[in-house]
C-alpha cells in the first residue's frame, strides 16, 4: 500500500470520526443524571456510541477513499477481476465486530446485575398505579400515602408497584429507567437518588384517556429533612386512638371543612379528570363537577349521598356520555373518614354554589 493511500484514509477517517463526535457530543442528548443507576447507564450509552464513532469512521473513510480512487473510467465497460473471496480478511471483519458486540454484552450485563442489586439500609416505597394517577405509600411511616414521590438523597430505594386496572410505567427521566406496572405482578425498580431537585415523573405506557395527565413528582430531599417528613407521616397516619372524638365532628378540625374538602382534592388528582370552578380545576375526562347538583336530580338522589355514592361505588351511577370504571374503583378506599366526609361537603358545597 502506498504511503500517500494511508494518508488519506487516516484523513477521511479523521474527518468523518471527528464529524460523528460532535454530533454526539454537541447537543445535550440526555437529561443530565440524578440516580446512581442513571450514570451506569450513562455510561453503557457513551461506550456504546464510542464504539459506533469508531466503526462509522473507518467505514466512511474506506468508502470515501473507493470512490474516489477505484471509480470505472468513461470508456471502461469490463468487468472486474473475479475475485474468490479472502480469507484472512473475512476472518477480521468477523471477529472485530464478534468482539466489540460481546464487550457491549459484558458491559450491560455488569450495569443491569449492579443497576438491580439491593443495597444495605433499603427505602421500600410502595406504589399504586391507577387511571390516571400514581400513589406513593410508605411502609416504614404506617403506609403514609403520597401523591409525589418523595426520595432521600444517597439512599438505596426499591420501588415495589402494583397496578388496579391496565398496565402502566414508571419513568423518571433524571433516573433513565422505565418499569411497566402490570396489573396482577408487583414489579420493581430500584433507585439511588444521587442528586437534590425535583423531577417529572410520568406514566410512558398509553393507558387510556388520561394518559397524557398521569404525571407526578419524584422530589429528592436531603436524608434529614426527609426524615422529618416521613416522621411527621407517619404521625398523620398513625391509627386514631379509642377514645377519639368522631371523625365527623368538624369542631376537632383546624382547618374548615373546605379548606379540608379542597385539600384532599388537589392532593389526590382530581383536577386531572375533572372541572370544578371552586378548585379551579379544567380536566374534562369525567363529569364536570360544577353540574353536581343537576347530575344528582337525573340519579333521582339527594346531593350529599350521590356524591358520597359516586366516590366510594363510581359505576353506582355513570353520567350519560361518560364509559363506566373511567373513575378509579378504589378511590374511596385510598382516603380515610374524615377525608372523604371533607370532600363530599366540599363538593356540595361548591356545587350549590353554582346552582344559581
Ligand atoms: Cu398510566 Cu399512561
Amino acid at each position: 500500500m502506498r504511503k500517500g493511500s494511508i494518508v488519506a484514509l487516516l484523513g477521511f477517517g479523521l474527518i468523518a470520526g471527528g464529524v460523528a463526535a460532535a454530533v454526539a457530543l454537541v447537543p445535550t442528548w440526555l437529561p443530565e443524571d440524578a440516580s446512581r443507576e442513571a450514570g451506569r447507564i450513562a455510561f453503557t450509552f457513551w461506550f456504546v456510541i464510542a464504539i459506533c464513532i469508531f466503526i462509522f469512521a473507518i467505514v466512511a473513510a474506506v468508502m470515501t477513499y473507493a470512490i474516489m480512487h477505484f471509480r470505472v473510467r468513461e470508456d471502461d465497460f469490463e468487468d472486474g477481476p473475479p475475485i474468490h473471496g479472502h480469507t484472512g480478511l473475512e476472518i477480521t471483519w468477523t471477529v472485530i465486530p464478534f468482539l466489540l458486540v460481546t464487550s457491549i454484552a459484558i458491559v450491560s450485563a455488569i450495569v443491569l446485575s449492579r443497576n438491580d442489586a439491593q443495597a444495605q439500609n433499603t427505602l421500600r416505597v410502595n406504589v399504586t398505579a391507577q387511571q390516571f394517577e400514581f400513589t406513593f405509600s410508605y411502609p416504614d411511616a404506617n403506609n403514609a400515602t403520597s401523591p409525589v414521590l418523595r426520595l432521600p438523597k444517597g439512599r438505596s430505594v426499591e420501588l415495589y408497584m402494583r397496578s388496579e386496572d391496565v398496565i402502566h410505567s414508571l419513568f423518571v427521566p433524571q433516573f433513565s429507567q422505565k418499569e411497566d406496572i402490570v396489573p396482577g405482578l408487583v414489579t420493581q425498580l430500584h433507585i439511588t437518588p444521587t442528586r437534590l431537585g425535583t423531577f417529572p415523573l410520568e406514566c410512558t405506557e398509553l393507558c387510556g384517556l388520561g394518559h397524557s395527565l398521569m404525571r407526578s413528582q419524584a422530589i429528592v430531599m436531603e436524608p434529614a429533612a426527609f426524615d422529618a417528613w416521613l416522621g411527621q407521616q407517619k404521625k398523620s397516619a398513625a391509627p386514631a386512638p379509642p377514645s377519639a372524638p368522631s371523625t365527623t365532628s368538624t369542631s376537632t378540625t383546624p382547618t374548615s371543612p373546605s379548606a379540608a374538602g379542597l385539600s384532599v382534592f388537589n392532593s389526590n388528582g382530581c383536577s386531572s379528570c375533572h372541572t370544578l370552578t371552586a378548585a379551579s380545576a379544567a380536566g374534562t375526562i369525567g363529569p364536570d363537577l360544577d353540574k353536581l347538583v343537576a347530575y344528582a336530580q337525573q340519579a333521582k338522589q339527594p346531593l350529599v349521598p350521590f356524591i358520597h355514592e359516586s366516590i366510594v361505588n363510581p359505576n353506582a351511577y355513570i353520567q350519560p356520555g361518560y364509559p363506566k370504571n373511567l373513575m378509579p374503583q378504589n378511590f374511596g378506599q385510598l382516603l380515610t373518614k374524615t377525608q372523604l366526609d371533607a370532600l363530599v361537603a366540599f363538593l356540595a358545597h361548591s356545587a350549590q354554589g353554582k346552582k344559581g
